[in-house]
């Protein structure tokens, strides 16, 4: 992670930085550190406001150079909305501007105040990591395989005003900030790179260089001995043969471990089922579970959390080919039940299955699976929400707050056994699936069948693990969302 945090009391007019981040209502209601800008610039704000050329909309942004009196090379202005105390939603879109703004522009010493507005039951702690976890997630470039773009000159080091107290929110943004770029990195790296191995090589030097990391990669023929053939049929159409990835931390004595288990499709061609309607060329994503979970436990290393945690990454590339498996196919999982193939594009689950029945090896305490799985999540829910799908409340509630805390949300869906009989075979135990009805719920009961009596959830992530269009990068989500489940985990086992 480039981008560094430091915290320090700061005056907003006498700060020396490439830019100041100043908060401003709507209706003229000047804070704290604008009415000391306002002040010491001789009504430069003031008259600003009244020519409608700052708003103070909510989103809205803009930034002013060598204002007299000011110290600050740059000042951003970014509009709060009416005043008063903002809620969260209305924050983070705040949040977002000021951290998209400041990643375009040459400055390398940034100072926000931003912290000092108030959040609805948020406190300082919270807005910091808020503040800092958005500054990190615009900072990252791309730059795998082109040039660097943008300025030349940028941000290096983002200054908040607070005291300690609020150190632990930067704390962990700093943790997800990592985990998030690794998660992104990975995503957004082109499958001719990452393919399964080169998953599984990353996986390896993160452990190498993390002390308490346990790395274990199963390959085809370790797969075989354990009878994976729902994961392996998926993989034979490749020439990239496939991984099992396996990562552990022992951060928590001899506690249970939580488990995170992500699908990690290196491209998804469809196979057979030959992606044909548009989009394939996105499908570089659909290791984006994978990406995530492997994110989260970057950033749990990182945090050094005082828990267990297991991650397990089924790494395979859906490919068309004269050894490809064929739809009518019926295969044996590692759980011994029998599979029949409807469709070769439903691949998702079949490598999910069998590294969600190697994972209850480790007796988890919870169970938390992350998948690009269905395009109708993305009908569902759009790009805003992840899907989310459990039998249990409480673990449910616990992630859907974990969304939230974070601005990385989920919205739960049903996972009742009525859906079930969509995935009823002739020829084996079961289809792969479901039929045209409530796609995304139809593939979590499909999981479900694998995971009977454990604590464990699903997160469809197809919606929401990319941007829109050409340029669509990956989001690293759900690292936040995965990150603060763990920590909130941690806290609650402490005490
Ligand atoms: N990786 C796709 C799901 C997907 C589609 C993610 C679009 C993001 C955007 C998955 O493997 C898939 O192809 N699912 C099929 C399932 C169907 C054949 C039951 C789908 O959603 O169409
Ligand atoms: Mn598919
Ligand atoms: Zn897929």
């Amino acid at each position: 992670m480039a981008l560094e945090f430091s915290l320090d009391s700061l005056i907003a007019d006498s700060c020396e930085a490439g830019c100041i981040v100043i908060g401003v209502h709507d209706k003229g209601k000047l804070g704290t550190s604008a009415a000391r800008i306002d002040a010491a610039s001789g009504g430069h704000i003031t008259r600003l406001i009244a020519s409608g050329d700052c708003t103070g909309k909510p989103g809205s942004s803009l930034l002013l150079h060598a204002l007299p009196g000011v110290r600050a090379e740059r000042v951003l202005l970014v509009g709060l909305g009416a005043p008063g105390a903002l809620d969260a939603a209305r924050y983070q879109r705040v949040v977002q501007e000021a951290a998209r703004a400041l990643a375009a522009m040459p400055a390398q010493l940034a100072a926000s105040f931003l912290g000092e507005v108030e959040v609805t039951a948020r406190d300082e702690a919270w807005k910091l990591r808020t503040l800092a976890l958005a500054a990190a997630q615009h900072a990252y470039r791309y730059t795998a395989t082109l040039k660097p773009q943008g300025p030349g000159v940028r941000l290096r080091k983002l200054v908040f005003n607070g005291d300690a107290a609020a150190a632990q929110g930067l704390q962990q943004a700093r943790g997800m900030a990592i985990g998030s770029d690794f998660a992104r990195e990975l995503a957004n790296l082109p499958p001719n790179i990452c393919n399964p191995a080169y998953m599984a090589e990353r996986a390896r030097q993160f452990a190498a260089a993390h002390p308490g990391v346990a790395v274990e990669i199963l390959e085809r023929a370790d797969m075989e001995k354990l009878g994976m053939g729902s994961l392996l049929a998926v993989s034979r159409g490749s020439a990239n043969p496939p991984r099992l990835i396996v990562l552990r931390w022992h951060g928590g004595g001899d506690a249970k471990p939580y488990a995170l288990v992500g699908k990690g499709i290196t491209f998804d061609t469809g196979g057979i089922n030959l992606k044909v309607q548009g989009g394939i060329e996105e499908m570089k994503f659909d290791m984006g579970g994978a990406a995530g979970v492997m994110g989260a436990f970057v950033a749990a290393v990182e945090l050094k959390l005082a828990l267990n945690l297991v991650c397990v990454v089924a790494a395979v590339e859906n490919m068309p080919d004269g050894d490809a498996y064929r739809p009518s196919d019926v295969l044996t999982s590692m759980s011994g039940k029998t599979i029949e193939v409807l469709n070769t594009d439903a691949e998702g689950r079949l490598v999910l299955c069998d590294a969600l029945t190697y994972v209850q090896r480790f007796e988890p305490v919870a169970i938390v699976d992350a998948a690009t799985l269905t395009g109708a999540c993305v009908i569902a829910l759009g790009k805003h929400a992840s899907g989310l799908m459990s039998k249990h409340d409480d673990l449910a509630a616990e992630l859907l707050a974990a969304g939230e805390a974070t601005h990385d949300r989920a919205w739960r869906l049903p996972l009742w056994d009525d859906y079930q009989q969509q995935l009823e075979s002739a020829f084996a135990d079961f289809a792969n699936i479901g039929g045209k009805g409530a796609g995304a719920v139809t593939a979590a009961c499909f999981l479900a069948r694998f995971t009977e009596g454990q604590r464990w959830a699903h997160l469809d992530i197809a919606g929401t693990a990319w941007g829109e269009g050409r340029k669509g990068m990956s989001t690293a989500r759900p690292v936040p969302l995965l990150t603060q489940w763990l920590i909130d985990r941690a806290d609650a086992d402490s005490r």
